[in-house]
């Protein structure tokens, strides 16, 4: 048994699991209260009028494929939020646990662990020349003096950064927590930095989490679906707190399509497209008069430091293009967070931030 399961809730480890209605295709379903006949405008394969197979093995087995990891080590969720809110909530009690963040961050971390009623401990990224870095020594430092961290988040690429954090720094924090806190790394924007996942060192970090979307790279934010992976006993603690039938029919046949192997070369085009618009759009802010720094980027977004956020903001808005206000996070004064879009998209956007810069000049 992984050492790391016993620091889940003790409730959720002597659970009694809901007992899901049989998925089994040799006989007629007379045993789920389902409806016999379909909905109208139901087009779906399975059909929408029966509860979808549980645990979603179809889905499981080819987003583990997707990912190079074993079944019984991925679990699909509702978005890759979801995957967050089940692990909080198996790991931290209430009024007693608490998460690390290392902001600027993700913000769902914090609102997970608050809707849990987990304390949440900052520990701010160092900002340099190559973006934002881990603070190793205080991450520990805080674990050190906190018994009650089960869970640091790490986010690489981080969001809003757009770095990615030294894989050493992840690492140590890991091994060195090992059977005290598990180390959730968020691998939402991976497939655009040319890096490898982290997949390959679970076997060797048994308190290691990632977390993949098919929002981001695979074009799939609508369907809703994230994974968690991690080794099969933590998955376990995971998937006994997941609500029944969670992931909906029309997600699972939509990913089975959209990521089917006939698909991938098509969604490495694209990822490729964003990588080489991205490069390009990074290069032309660092030219605007009204952009004092643009971060490094290995996602498919730029964070930028403004002059003036507001007539960036505004002057992109004038064009029906809205970007992120990231001003309310730390160490981020003026700066705003601008998805990689369309060719049309990215160069309507700089012209926009070129013409509202050079107005400024003329009227200063
Ligand atoms: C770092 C990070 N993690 C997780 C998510 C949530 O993604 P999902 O759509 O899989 O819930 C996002 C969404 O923007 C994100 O930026």
């Amino acid at each position: 048994m992984n050492p790391n399961v016993k620091l889940a809730r003790a409730e959720i480890l002597t659970l009694q699991p809901y007992v899901y209605a049989a998925w089994d295709k040799r006989y007629e379903r007379l045993h789920a209260n389902e409806n016999p006949w379909r909905a109208a405008g139901d087009e779906s394969e399975l059909g929408l009028n029966l509860y979808p197979e549980s645990p979603a093995t179809a889905l499981h087995s080819r987003l583990a494929e997707l990912y190079g990891v074993a079944l019984d080590q991925v679990l699909a969720g509702r978005g890759s939020d979801e995957g967050i809110d089940l692990l909080i909530r198996s790991f931290c009690r209430a009024g007693q646990d608490s998460i690390v963040i290392c902001p600027p961050t993700f913000g769902f971390y914090r609102v997970a662990a608050e809707i849990q009623g987990a304390g949440v401990i900052e520990v701010p990224l160092i900002r340099n020349n190559s973006g934002f870095a881990l603070n190793t020594e205080k991450v520990l430092a805080a674990c050190n003096s906190n018994a009650n961290i089960k869970i640091v988040f790490l986010c690489s690429p981080g969001n809003p950064p757009g770095n990615v954090l030294a894989a050493e720094d992840m690492l140590k924090v890991c091994r060195e927590l090992n059977g005290r806190a598990l180390v959730v790394i968020d691998e939402a924007y991976i497939e655009f930095t040319g890096r490898n996942s982290f997949t390959a060192l679970l076997p060797d970090y048994p308190n290691l989490v990632l977390l993949r979307t098919l929002s981001k790279a695979y074009a799939l934010a609508g369907t809703r679906c994230g994974t968690t992976i991690a080794d099969a006993d933590i998955i376990n603690v995971l998937a006994r707190v997941i609500p029944p039938y969670a992931i909906p029919t029309t997600t699972v046949e939509t990913v089975l399509k959209a990521t089917a192997l006939e698909q991938r070369q098509r969604i490495a085009d694209q990822i490729k497209t964003l990588i080489t618009e991205r490069n390009t759009l990074s290069a032309a802010l660092q030219k605007c008069s009204l952009i004092s720094h643009v971060f490094p980027s290995d996602a498919n977004f730029i964070l930028v430091e403004c002059t003036d956020a507001d007539v960036v903001f505004n002057a992109t808005k004038s064009v029906g293009l809205v970007v992120r206000d990231q001003r309310k996070q730390p160490q981020c004064t003026q700066c705003l967070r601008i998805t990689v879009g369309t060719p049309e998209q990215n160069r309507r956007l700089l012209n926009s931030i070129e013409v509202a810069g050079q107005t400024q000049q003329v009227t200063a």
